[in-house]
């Protein structure tokens, strides 16, 4: 059964280790990653954008996915559901489908209507027992047609927003979304550090996880942040592996060109990725 994420993120934060939100594209993605959170007994989120959810025909069409494997597949650890940056609207889809968490990302509207909007569907979320994520300040780079110009967030906006009763909190510390490039600053801790201060016991959400070194990753960890969202190095692994398969040839040997067999390689390299993740993010054994 899903689960709120709530729940997961406070003994996360509590613990001083995070959990890992994994994007998912389709039904090879959702499985690779369950069958990795069930291995190591870890919790997880699975994060749907509004891109991804378009892609998979629709939230009712994921749901329905990932509650059939849950029971299929016999997974027993913690599992949400979660929407990624989503609009006002895909917010309101979402708990309409069964989702079992949601991120409304107001960070593009300005701090009076974000507040406004994020409180409407925090009641919302709760009624149905759904958790929710808000973002203050804005994450670089794009993801699925969300362009964000990553300033900093302002430490009393966050504290605004996280005051609304948000489950848990994004804030833009200097994180991009994609590769990080050659001369990126790093994350911004002094920024980091005074949310934490003033949201107290909120746990933090770290977007743009892939590619930051595991320093910065334990140090985010270590001052408030218990929930990392990895995308584009899932992307990656799984797009190198299928090159390899196919420039070896392998699809023209035998039944090679069998989807089951071309997309295999694919599903390891996102199950090794996802498990180097658990593994640096302190989530192992924690299910
Ligand atoms: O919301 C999802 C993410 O923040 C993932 O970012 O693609 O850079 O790993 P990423
Ligand atoms: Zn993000």
């Amino acid at each position: 059964m899903l689960v709120s994420a709530k729940e997961m993120l406070d003994k996360a934060k509590a613990g001083h280790y995070a959990v890992g939100q994994f994007n998912i594209n389709n039904l090879e993605w959702t499985k690779a990653v369950l069958q990795t959170a069930q291995e190591l007994n870890s919790p997880v989120i699975l994060g749907v954008s509004e891109g991804a959810g378009k892609y998979m025909c629709g939230y009712k069409t994921v749901v329905g996915m990932v509650n059939g494997m849950l029971e299929e597949m016999n997974i027993t650890v913690p599992v949400a559901l979660h929407l990624d940056h989503g609009s006002y609207e895909a917010c309101y889809k979402c708990i309409e489908a069964g989702f079992s968490s949601i991120m409304f990302d107001g960070s593009h509207y300005a701090i009076e209507e974000n507040v406004a909007k994020t409180k409407e569907l925090v009641a919302a979320a709760h009624e149905k027992g759904i958790s929710i994520e808000a973002e203050v300040g804005s994450i670089g780079g794009e993801e699925d047609g969300v362009i964000g110009m990553g300033e900093c967030a302002d430490p009393n906006e966050c504290k605004m927003v996280a005051d609304l009763g948000v489950d848990f909190l994004a804030a833009g510390i200097g994180n991009i979304h994609g590769k990080y490039p050659a001369n990126w600053k790093g994350l911004s801790f002094e920024t980091l550090d005074a949310i934490q201060q003033l949201t107290g016991d909120m746990p933090l959400v770290l977007h743009g996880g892939t590619g930051i070194p595991e320093d910065m990753i334990k140090k985010a960890i270590s001052l408030g942040v218990s929930k990392i969202n990895v995308n584009t190095e899932c992307q990656l692994s799984f797009a190198a592996a299928t090159r390899k398969y196919i420039e070896a040839g392998k699809d023209l040997e035998g039944k090679g060109f069998d989807p089951r067999k071309l997309l295999a390689p694919g599903a390891q390299a996102i199950k090794d990725t996802v498990k180097e993740k658990m593994e640096m993010f302190g989530s192992v054994g924690k299910a």
